[in-house]
């Protein structure tokens, strides 16, 4: 895990002053970065079946078709809003800098189904604790969620106790 956090630049004062922002562009360029992240992060769902990988808008969409193909699952996208053109659920979250709204396809997801939520970050949990309701609005169980980077500080983790969480690189500061 020190070759991935070797690989990921810490930029000071992004995007206000006083946040410490992680920028993992530096390892998304890195062959072996994305291979060894992709493979790590599918490691640790491998041991059970999932139907289907969810990616938040943006930097979701990065990890969660690679995780999805490993897993052998189908990827459904999370949208800001007004994205998609069917009909939605649509769910208001707080973020690190904010809030937002989240939307998912009415039909993306059935009853019963096994969903692994992915995404790049894991702050404080409002996006992915929002992304978990919209799945159990549909029906769907999520059976894991998974990060590469978790800033334990911002207390994320404690948002989604009910849930499976891994995460590849926690950050206290
Ligand atoms: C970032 C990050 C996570 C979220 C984590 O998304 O990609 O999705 O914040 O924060 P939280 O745990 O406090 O909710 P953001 O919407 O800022 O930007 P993006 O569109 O580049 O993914
Ligand atoms: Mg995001």
């Amino acid at each position: 895990m020190d070759e991935l956090r070797r690989l990921i630049r810490e930029i000071p004062d992004f995007p206000k002053p006083g946040i410490l922002f992680y920028d993992i562009t530096t390892l998304l360029k890195d062959s072996r970065g994305l291979k060894l992240a992709v493979n790590r992060m599918s490691e640790a769902l491998a041991n059970q079946p999932v139907d289907v990988v969810i990616g938040v808008e943006a930097r979701g969409f990065i990890f969660a078709p690679p995780l999805a193909y490993q897993l052998g699952a189908g990827f459904v996208p999370v949208r800001k809003p007004k994205k998609l053109p069917g009909e939605v659920e649509r769910i208001s979250y707080d973020l690190e800098y904010g809030s937002d709204t989240l939307e998912i396809h009415r039909d993306a997801i059935q009853p019963g189904q096994r969903v692994v939520i992915a995404d790049d970050l894991l702050a404080t949990g409002g996006t992915a604790a929002a992304t978990a309701a919209l799945v159990e609005k549909l029906g769907g169980e999520v059976v894991g969620l998974t990060f590469l980077v978790e800033l334990t500080f911002l207390g994320g983790r404690e948002k989604l106790a009910r849930y499976p969480v891994t995460s590849l690189l926690t950050y206290d500061r």
